[in-house]
């Protein structure tokens, strides 16, 4: 056969397939989600979610723990609080569930980097992403209590907020009333590009944060569409966004690829619930291989141009880091 140019060449052994390889990941990368609760002595597991625990505030040590171990320094936290009424006062409470945690974990592990994810809907007895006025979710008051939210997180030793409701112009009043409070360096992470989507289902359950009429569509977006993220990513970079996320990750990796092309920011992908719920339940019916499908989730979510990833699997992959099975 007369052939000069054979792709195989370069596939031969495994020292060159890692040489030639075009993604590469990197542990710092990584984000873990966590979800905390009130009471003590609490780690319960969530059941739609096996492997992940809601944890009181006396018990998450020893996950923070366990994940600096692993590698992983960083961590996005959810607050499921006891009370919950019609304007979510629990989330911007001096004493919250997460602005608890948040000290709590400050004061323990100065070198972890603690993120907060920013929203009503864990809070608000009707489980909207904020406040009512009928059936419908208020936009331009919700922003003043997502805005007093995101500050007193940050009073408490967040590093970053990370608002996660979609409604209009948050970014920007969280960046005026942080500004405003002397906190012009705490970056903004927004979930920018975030579907309305069923791969929340069992995260709802975790945060006890399922709407009780209605759905998110009318401010989470339409899964049809690819140019309406465009328009919120770049949006929110108006607005002073530090970094943009695309949620869900799997089922949106063309909207990953189009932000990380048009968008001068970082991008981070979130790899939801509901992704995580599938390899786990898949797995044990033994239909896949966990390890090798955590790991092609990850890989293909960076190559479409994540830079940064929010994932369940977190410890799992920096594991999987360290061995050299990927990266
Ligand atoms: C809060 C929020 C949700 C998720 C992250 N932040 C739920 C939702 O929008 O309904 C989903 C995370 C996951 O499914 O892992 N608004």
């Amino acid at each position: 056969m007369d052939m000069t140019v054979r792709p195989r060449r370069l596939r031969k052994s495994d020292t060159l397939r890692r040489m030639v390889r075009e993604t590469r990941m990197d542990k710092s990368s990584l984000i873990y989600p966590l979800f905390v609760k009130e009471g003590s002595q609490v780690e319960e597991e969530i059941p739609s979610m096996e492997g992940q625990y809601r944890y009181s505030i006396d018990r998450l040590p020893f996950e923070l723990e366990r994940l600096l171990k692993a590698g992983v320094d960083k961590v996005m936290f959810f607050g499921i609080p006891d009370v919950k009424d019609e304007v979510g006062s629990q989330a911007y409470a001096e004493n919250g569930i997460v602005q608890r945690a948040l000290r709590e974990a400050r004061k323990q592990f100065p070198e972890m980097y603690l993120i907060t994810d920013v929203c009503m809907c864990e809070y608000t007895s009707h489980g909207h992403c904020g406040v009512l006025c009928g059936h419908d979710v208020e936009n331009d008051k919700t922003l003043e209590l997502l805005a007093k939210t995101a500050l007193s997180h940050v009073e408490a030793g967040a590093d970053m907020v990370a608002p996660s409701d979609m409604m209009d112009g948050r970014v920007g009043a969280i960046r005026r009333l942080l500004d405003e409070n002397g906190h012009k360096d705490t970056p903004i992470l927004s979930y920018a590009v975030k579907y309305a989507s069923a791969f929340y289902g069992p995260f709802r359950e975790a945060a006890g944060s399922a709407p009780s009429f209605g759905d998110r569509k009318s401010y989470q977006m339409d899964f049809h569409n690819r140019r309406e993220g465009i328009k919120e990513a770049l949006l929110d970079v108006q607005e002073g966004a530090d970094i943009i996320m695309v949620k869900p990750a799997l089922s949106y990796l063309d909207v990953i690829r189009e932000v990380k092309e048009r968008i001068q920011l970082p991008v981070a992908a979130y790899s939801v619930s509901g992704e995580y719920a599938m390899v786990k339940a898949g797995a044990k019916l033994g239909y896949i291989d966990e390890e090798k499908i955590v790991c092609e989730m990850a890989v293909s979510t960076y190559r479409a141009g994540a830079d940064i990833y929010l994932t369940y699997f977190a410890k799992e992959l920096a594991k999987f880091m360290d061995e050299g099975r990927i990266g």
